[in-house]
C-alpha cells in the first residue's frame, strides 16, 4: 500500500488521479447536458476547489464563466462548526445559472452557508458540484448538492487540493488518514 506522510500524520493511497479524471468526466458530461444553451457561472470555493475547477471546466463545452471565492479556513483535521465571511462574492449573479464547485462536503455547514448567501443574491437558478461528501458527517439536507464526485466515509482526505494544515494540496492523487 501507497504510503506518505503529510506533516506529522501518515496517509494511504484513496483515490488515484485516473480514477477522480474519470469521474469528472462524467460530471462534465451531465453538466454539459443539464446547461445546454445556458451559460452557467461556476463560482469555486478557495482554497480547496482549484484542481477540481480546473479539471472540470476543461471538461464543459458550452458557454460559460468562471468566478471563485473564499470562506474561512480550516483548521487542523476536524471541523470547527464556525463559518467566517464570504470574501469575493462575485455581483453579477443574480438572474444567472449558478453552479457552485467546492472540493469537499462535511458537515455541510461551510455550504449551507454560501447557499444562503447567493441564494440572497436572487439566482435564476443554483446547485451545487463537490468531488467529494462524507454523508455520514452531514448535519442537514442540502438540496442544491446535486453533482458529487465520490460519497467517501468519515475520514480525514488530503491531497488534489484538499490540505491538511495547509499541505498537501499539490499532491495528484487523494489520499486518507490511516489513523482517526
Ligand atoms: P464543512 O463545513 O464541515 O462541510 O467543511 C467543509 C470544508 O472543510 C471543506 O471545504 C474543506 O476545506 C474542509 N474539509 C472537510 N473535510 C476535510 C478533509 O477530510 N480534508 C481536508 N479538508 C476537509
Amino acid at each position: 500500500m501507497h504510503k506518505i506522510k503529510v506533516e506529522d500524520r501518515e496517509f494511504e493511497i484513496f483515490l488515484e488521479n485516473d480514477t477522480i479524471s474519470k469521474r469528472i468526466r462524467l460530471l462534465g458530461i451531465q453538466i454539459n447536458v443539464d446547461y445546454e444553451n445556458k451559460c452557467p457561472l461556476f463560482i469555486g470555493i478557495l482554497n480547496g476547489s482549484f484542481l477540481f475547477m480546473a479539471d472540470l471546466i476543461k471538461e464543459i463545452k458550452i458557454p460559460c464563466e468562471i468566478a471563485f471565492m473564499r470562506v474561512a479556513s480550516y483548521e487542523g483535521a476536524s471541523s470547527s462548526g464556525r463559518v467566517k465571511e464570504l470574501i469575493g462574492l462575485p455581483d453579477n449573479i443574480e438572474g444567472r445559472d449558478i453552479i457552485i464547485v467546492e472540493d469537499i462536503v462535511d458537515t455541510g455547514l461551510t455550504l449551507t452557508h454560501i447557499v444562503k448567501t447567493i441564494k440572497e443574491k436572487n439566482p435564476s437558478s443554483l446547485k451545487v458540484a463537490s468531488l467529494l461528501l462524507k454523508p455520514a458527517a452531514l448535519k442537514q439536507e442540502i438540496e442544491e448538492l446535486y453533482y458529487v464526485g465520490f460519497e467517501i466515509s468519515n475520514e480525514f482526505v488530503v491531497g488534489y487540493g484538499l490540505d491538511y494544515n495547509g499541505l498537501g494540496r499539490n499532491l495528484t492523487d487523494i489520499y486518507r488518514a490511516t489513523e482517526a
